[in-house]
């Protein structure tokens, strides 16, 4: 969603902070803006700001826009529409005073009324302005100071970045549930909202805490807490680099990440089994076997196709290591007032580890005593920070605002994690020993798979006039069907509906006809017979189908077929041609594939 990009240093702050919003357009965005110490306090502060993309923007600044220190914004609309006035920054009257912010302030409203009534002149509809002129109207003699005293005015959440005409040496930035770094560079200073804007200039970077700000300048930072006293905040370095970033010769980075899975899958497993007890070590589970022991069930929380990854992850965890377990979308979960159990072993989801659903759900377990694992992608992200332990997927940066190699590294993630269960429970060596092949094979297997490209290809263009699809699934493949589906939609805006396979004659059998294309999910498991009787009712109602199986299927129409590995982890190579058929689907329909329309790469707002 929305980007924040600050420098402070000797190097002309423009085109930095353009590039910087560049790195950020992934997150999804409808407008951008830039504003900069134009030199010397009586100058004020210069704004630039454009509906549209980074190079309206760009297109807009003026060669004379110089200057060392600035902020920037992409902006995705909360509180008004997209446009030229609600595009942050927001600037105060005098031009003193710029603020850009990500997150949602909910009492805008009251304080807006508030100072209109004191004859503040508002010129955008955002909730935004208003800490602007809270800011411009503090009354303390430091700008820390008069940040300080405008947030205790305001409830919700942010992440900003305040200039201040008067004080030419520093940015100051604060955290409250939306995400601030800081980059150390060499006598300069970056922030940003995402360590995408800063890894081009430097891997050091600090991660401010919830309730945390910060001063920056050009040669040093100092951290406290929004009431004023010291943190002590140590940089750590970003293991990601500034190429994995690039689409490295790819036309997108949807078909990058797709055929970065190989290695992405190789990453998750490296230096984590152990073939001596046929199990695995996962680092930062912080689960030793006693606790393990005592775990009743497991409850999975995560979105999208985290979720999806998550429904995968619990039917591994059932079968492996038998404790019953089950996902939820913790959007929906953490407004249920749920029954926290305390031998329940709660997981949390997420491939930038900042979706506030998830972050809300993982902040509501821990204030009712839960334990809370986190399954992230994204290192020092706020649920991984927030969670009591976890496991890191390594899948590396993910730009494509839908999610295709973080979904398979966070399937193999769980594989790994329900065979460390079994092991400690009552799986044997041997059924270890064959997950362990199994996992092994994974990469090879993928690479198999994305060969296939061609003929997935022309399958696809034979969708691209579809109006709307069916995806269906049994059991192990219901996950599949429904992550398939939803990337389908996602990038083509093809309508699609997953159904378990089983459920068919409950009522989508209704809607079976030559127009409405199948797409069924058929692993050669104990289920095989029964998936075939489905698609054998579909078939005698004229119904077109096309099948992702481990042998050819006779009453498909068509059939990719991918390589067999152990039943229970199947499904983490079922949905890669999906991917690939949603891909070409997309692309043979014109669509915006990385940045599909109204949809962010993480969304920090409720
Ligand atoms: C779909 C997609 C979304 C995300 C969801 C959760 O392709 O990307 O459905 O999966 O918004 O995001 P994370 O995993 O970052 O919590």
């Amino acid at each position: 969603m929305c980007g924040i990009v600050g420098y402070i240093g000797k190097r002309d702050v423009a085109p930095l902070l353009l590039e910087g919003l560049q790195r950020l357009e992934y997150r999804g965005y409808d407008s951008a803006g830039i504003a900069i110490h134009a030199g010397g306090k009586a100058t004020g502060l210069k704004m630039v700001k454009a509906k549209g993309r980074v190079r309206d923007l760009e297109a807009k600044v003026p060669a004379r826009f110089k200057g060392t220190t600035g902020i920037a914004h992409t902006r995705w609309a909360t509180h008004g529409a997209p446009s030229d006035e609600n595009a942050h920054p927001h600037m105060s009257g005098d031009d003193k005073v710029a603020v850009v912010h990500n997150g949602i302030i909910d009492n805008a409203s009251d304080l807006r009324a508030k100072l209109s009534a004191d004859g503040v002149e508002f010129l955008s509809e955002t909730d935004t302005e208003v800490l602007t002129h809270l800011v411009a109207r503090a009354q303390a003699d430091t700008l820390e100071e008069k940040v300080r005293e405008a947030l205790r005015h305001v409830e919700g959440t942010y992440g900003i970045a305040v200039l201040h005409a008067d004080f030419d040496d520093r940015i100051v930035v604060a955290r409250n549930g939306s995400p601030v770094v800081l980059g150390i560079g060499e006598k300069e200073m970056f922030v940003a909202s995402d360590v995408a804007a800063l890894v081009s200039h430097t891997r050091q970077v600090v991660t401010l805490d919830d309730g945390e700000m910060a001063t920056i300048k050009a040669d040093d930072y100092r951290t406290y807490t929004t009431e004023g006293s010291r943190t002590t905040a140590s940089p750590t370095t970003v293991e990601w680099e500034a190429e994995s970033y690039d689409m490295g010769g790819h036309d997108t980075y949807m078909h990058k990440e797709i055929f970065e899975q190989p290695d992405a899958v190789d990453r998750v497993l490296r230096g984590r089994i152990d073939d001596r007890f046929s199990t695995v070590h996962l680092g930062g589970l912080n689960l030793d076997a006693h606790d393990a022991r005592r775990v009743r069930r497991v409850k999975i929380l995560g979105c999208g196709t985290s979720y999806h990854a998550g429904m995968i992850g619990a039917q591994m965890i059932e079968e492996l290591a038998r404790i019953p377990a089950d996902a939820e979308p913790a959007s929906e979960f953490r407004y249920r007032n749920p029954v926290v159990d305390p031998d329940t072993l709660y997981i949390a989801v997420s491939q930038s580890g900042e979706t506030y659903d998830v972050l809300a759900a993982v902040q509501e377990l821990k204030r009712k005593g839960a334990r809370v694992l986190g399954v992230v992608n994204v290192v020092g992200s706020a649920i991984a920070r927030e969670a009591d332990a976890g496991v890191y997927v390594h899948a590396g940066p993910e730009v494509c605002v839908v999610s295709t190699k973080c979904f398979t590294n966070t399937t193999v993630a769980f594989g790994l994690l329900a065979l460390h269960l079994g092991r400690i429970r009552d799986l044997s060596v041997s059924d270890g020993k064959r997950i362990i092949a199994g996992l092994r094979k994974l990469p090879g297997q993928i690479s198999e798979i994305l060969k296939q490209e061609d003929e997935i290809k022309k399958i696809a263009k034979g969708y691209a006039e579809a109006r709307s699809m069916l995806f269906i699934g049994r059991v192990r493949g219901y996950p599949v069907a429904r992550e398939a589906s939803l990337k389908l939609k996602e990038v083509s805006y093809i309508h699609a509906e997953a159904y378990p396979a089983s459920e068919l004659k409950h009522g989508p059998l209704a809607l079976i006809e030559p127009a409405l294309p199948t797409v069924a999910i058929v692993p050669d498991d104990d289920l095989l017979e029964k998936n075939r009787a489905a698609l054998e009712e579909i078939k005698a109602r004229s119904g077109k189908i096309l099948a992702v199986a481990h042998q050819e299927q006779e009453k498909a129409d068509q059939t990719i077929v991918v390589p067999k590995n152990e039943d229970e982890l199947d499904p983490i190579l079922m949905g890669i041609p999906l991917q690939l058929l949603a891909y070409h689907t997309a692309l043979a329909l014109g669509r915006d594939i990385d940045k599909p329309r109204n949809l962010a790469k993480s969304v920090t707002v409720e």
